[in-house]
């Protein structure tokens, strides 16, 4: 009989199940998006019963089409979007508010308030690697005690837990109220603002700082052990749950960047950069985070430099869904191709402040260069490069902080299909750009964290045996031209700042 093993990728805009097959192939897949919640302008949120419902859908799609039954699974890895916050009810299992997702602001005033104890902006920087910033969990968890009726009351008699979606799918699959484990991977806890980078627990004086009373937290294990099986009826049942990893180290994971030195960028909602620091943690100098980036059973945790970027392909989607002005995402890349050039026309999407490097909160969106030559293509081209610029200001931000420039970058992801912007990549970071042949590698990190703990896959060497390019677009940019657009920008971007205040 062939085995498999199963991954549940929990994102931003959908949840999905992909099982793959010991050479890492996608053997099948099912997908659902949910709702995105815009109460306020600046505040997004989820509907996390509609998440779990969505997620025991997809789960059993995606073994009805690949024509397969729960015996054929040997484990199950849980990756997720990162930072959205969730807190229930441990007796009812009912959330207490909606998500409140990593992209949201309204906790710009709490971090503020944090930031005024002393130390600023990176008063926990050298605990956790990470600057004050309102993309992270734990000001949210402090905004639902602060403002839902009765919740602190709850949360301090011990009522409430506190998750991120990898715990609120492993809690719900392993019982729920009646026996659900409550349990973390370090990669999540490690975006909290309250563990501890070095001994990967929960740190006592920040979560007194933010009110947040610790049985709520929950428990840190390794991203790759059997935390529980599935216990729910329906589709998995008895199957182990033995990975977690976010989203983003799932990926790396999945690029197999397993050495010092390996990098990837994932283009989804938003774009994220890692590079792998080995056992080292690197601390950032130019707006990097340091971040867990795995750690597997009972070796070292190895660490990441992380550039994160709020919005790049929630761009596309935003033409799309808020302006019409596209009827689905690929058509971005027809516009863009009618034009030269982006004629002149920036468009920075500060749509949530600015993350890496700046950490803005008081920025917002802005479309500068615009004249009566701009048209639609210019646009979509304006749009299509924004992703390709912020990936270069984080990757050189990466490049100053470890002293070694990237030779070439790995990339995966949604948008990594746009063939434009792959090559205006390449062009505008001068180095190859290379695309695996399995671009899902969020789903495959996270099966292969499941796949390991378990033994289906005996070690690293199988993961990097797995990896194949499938294409590489080399830089075809003069330097001056490259330097010349690349200064717009950077002046581009300082448009956007002091907006709020
Ligand atoms: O930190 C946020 C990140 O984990 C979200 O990833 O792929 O859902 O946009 P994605």
């Amino acid at each position: 009989m062939t085995s498999y093993v199963a991954a549940i990728d929990q994102g931003t805009t959908s949840t999905r199940c992909m099982v793959f097959s010991h050479d890492g192939k996608v053997v099948s897949v099912d997908q659902k998006e949910h709702e995105q919640i815009f109460p306020r302008a600046g505040w997004v949120e989820h509907d996390a019963e509609e998440i779990w419902r969505n997620t025991r859908e997809v789960t059993a799609g995606a073994l009805a089409k690949g024509d397969l039954d729960d015996k054929d699974i040997v484990a199950i890895g849980i990756t997720n979007q990162r930072e959205t916050s969730l807190v229930w009810d441990r007796r009812t299992g009912k959330p207490v508010y909606n998500a409140i997702v990593w992209q949201d602001t309204r906790t710009d005033r709490i971090c503020a308030e944090l930031e005024a104890l002393g130390g600023g902006q990176d008063r926990y920087k050298a605990t956790t690697g990470l600057p004050l910033a309102t993309y992270f969990s734990g000001p949210k968890i402090r905004w639902i005690l602060d403002n839902v009726d009765g919740a602190r009351e709850r949360a301090e008699a011990g009522d409430l837990l506190f998750g991120n979606m990898d715990t609120w799918l492993l809690w719900n699959m392993t019982g729920g109220p009646e026996g659900g484990v409550h349990v973390t991977d370090p990669t999540n806890a490690s975006r909290t603002l309250l563990m501890d980078l070095s001994t990967l627990s929960w740190d006592e004086s920040i979560a007194a700082d933010m009110k947040i009373p610790l049985s709520m937290l929950p428990e840190i294990r390794s991203s790759s052990e059997e935390y529980g099986k599935v216990r729910q009826r329906g589709a998995l049942a008895g199957v182990p749950i033995a990975g977690i990893l976010g989203d983003q180290q799932a990926a790396t994971f999945g690029q197999a960047c397993l050495s010092v030195g390996e990098a990837k960028n994932t283009y989804g909602t938003g774009n994220f950069v890692l590079l792998n620091t080995g056992t080292e943690q690197v601390a950032s100098q130019n707006g990097l985070l340091t971040t867990v980036c795995y750690k597997i059973g009972d070796k070292a945790p190895v660490y990441a430099l992380e550039g994160s970027i709020a919005v790049t392909g929630s761009l596309v989607q935003w033409l799309r869904d808020n302006l019409g002005m596209i009827a689905t995402a690929p058509e971005i890349e027809t516009h863009a191709r009618k034009v030269e050039d982006n004629g002149g026309c920036y468009f920075v999407p500060a749509f949530s402040g600015l993350f890496a490097p700046y950490w803005r909160a008081d920025a917002r969106g802005a479309i500068v260069g615009l004249t009566r030559f701009v048209n639609k293509g210019h646009l979509a081209r304006a749009v299509l490069e924004a992703t390709a610029f912020q990936s270069r200001e984080v990757i050189d931000a990466m490049n100053a902080d470890s002293g070694v420039p990237l030779k070439s970058l790995k990339v995966d992801g949604g948008m990594v299909g746009n063939e434009l912007l792959m090559q205006f990549q390449a062009d505008i970071l001068g180095v190859p750009v290379i695309r695996p042949v399995v671009a899902e590698t969020t789903a495959l990190g996270a099966a292969y964290a499941a796949g390991l703990a378990v033994g289906f896959w005996a070690g690293e060497d199988d993961i990097r045996r797995n990896w194949a390019k499938d294409k590489e677009w080399a830089p075809s940019m003069d330097d001056a031209a490259r330097e010349k657009t690349y200064a717009q920008w950077k002046k581009a971007v300082t448009r956007t700042f002091d907006w709020v205040s």
